[in-house]
């Protein structure tokens, strides 16, 4: 998520993008300034997880998909999600009602403005420190809503409540059927991971990015590189692409078929399978040409879960490899950029994600 994909600083200008945009047809103005190598590569090889061959009554198929979505999880940390029951015109219609929010004129998107890290409606443009202690905006506005275990979301436009509250429903039903999934690829007792997880109290955050067309696109980022809190983010978008994902050291383009569904593994799963499924790190560009929008959904355990290695991993691998911490306090700490002092991990993947920002081996 992208407001959870660094620290928190509260709304800084006076205009959204989506309001701004006779203003940033010529060149990009110097707060946005982030240089950027936004080329990537094409992939073909972005895994596609059959989501109905998870909820096959043939044992053999099921036992096939259970094994390729854990491999997807493990090799690249995100899949391409088809079959997924979700219909078509409720994904329409969630990219639709977030671009009208969007449209709203600014007085009325500013009662949403975000004050603190914590709100449960938060919307605006976003500032980041970057690795020189800089600040700089991304080149988007957002909406992020806290959804689950408690509902939040603004009045209008009129749509949007019940859109958002039947996708992030439905996207709440196929990431538990993942998360336990992935826990039986990994011989984990069910009992075991619904008791430490806590699903049915997941807590689950909703975020709509808009990304104007940019004069300049590497002059500026939609969303630097980050990986996500949570078990499994779904990400959703207008068909324009923009969506970048690391794998073997290099940047591709994560471009998803109409109707699909982008899947990662985020922080939490990476955490609770000891290492083995990656929470990989990803950053959406911008271009010059079209408008993009993207529906996010991260998809974590309880609050109040503790989340640390599952123990039958650590008695497989003999060792811990990350600190238990409670979501909440997690999500809290990495909001406010904190994780380094709560200690969370002892990761030795390499790059530079938050979990391996404080590698002390
Ligand atoms: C996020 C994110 C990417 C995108 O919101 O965490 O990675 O393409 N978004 O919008
Ligand atoms: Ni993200």
């Amino acid at each position: 998520m992208a407001s959870i994909a660094s620290s928190f600083q509260p709304f800084e200008s006076d205009k959204t993008l989506a309001n701004s945009s006779d203003d940033l047809k010529a060149v990009v103005p110097s707060k946005f300034n982030f240089t950027n190598e936004p080329t990537a590569l094409r992939s073909d090889s972005i895994p596609i997880v059959d989501f109905s061959a998870l909820t096959s009554s043939d044992p053999d198929q099921r036992s096939k998909s259970i094994h390729s979505l854990s491999k997807a999880c493990q090799e690249w940390g995100f899949f391409i999600l088809v079959n997924h029951g979700i219909p078509e015109e409720l994904m329409s219609a969630t990219v639709t009602t977030a671009r009208e929010f969007f449209s709203l004129p600014d007085h009325e998107k500013k009662k949403y403005e975000a004050k603190s890290a914590s709100d449960p409606i938060k919307c605006g443009n976003f500032n980041v420190t970057n690795n020189s202690n800089q600040n700089f905006t991304l080149w988007r506005d957002y909406l992020n809503l806290y959804v689950h275990p408690y509902f939040h979301c603004p009045n209008k436009p009129q749509l949007l409540r019940e859109v958002v509250l039947e996708y992030t429903e439905r996207t709440r039903k196929l990431a538990r059927k993942l998360v336990e999934s992935v826990s039986e690829s990994l011989d984990l007792e069910q009992h075991y991971v619904d008791q430490v997880l806590n699903l049915d109290s997941s807590f689950q955050l909703f975020a709509a990015n808009l990304y104007p067309p940019c004069p300049q696109p590497d002059q500026a980022i939609g969303i630097p590189p980050h990986t996500d809190p949570g078990l499994f983010t779904f990400l959703i978008h207008n068909g324009v692409a923009g969506l970048q994902i690391e794998h073997g050291g290099q940047w591709f383009n994560a471009d998803s078929p109409p109707g699909s569904i982008l899947v990662n593994a985020a922080e939490q799963l990476q955490i609770f399978t000891n290492g083995r499924c990656k929470s990989v790190r990803h950053r959406a560009v911008v271009n010059d040409k079209r408008e993009r929008i993207s529906i996010v959904v991260a998809n974590g355990p309880a609050g109040d879960a503790v989340v640390g290695p599952a123990a039958a991993l650590v008695r497989k691998d003999g060792r811990a490899i990350y600190l238990p911490m409670k979501y909440e306090e997690y999500v809290e700490a990495r909001m406010h950029g904190l994780v380094k002092e709560a200690q969370l991990t002892k990761s030795r993947l390499h790059g530079k994600s938050i979990l391996d920002e404080h590698v002390d081996n």
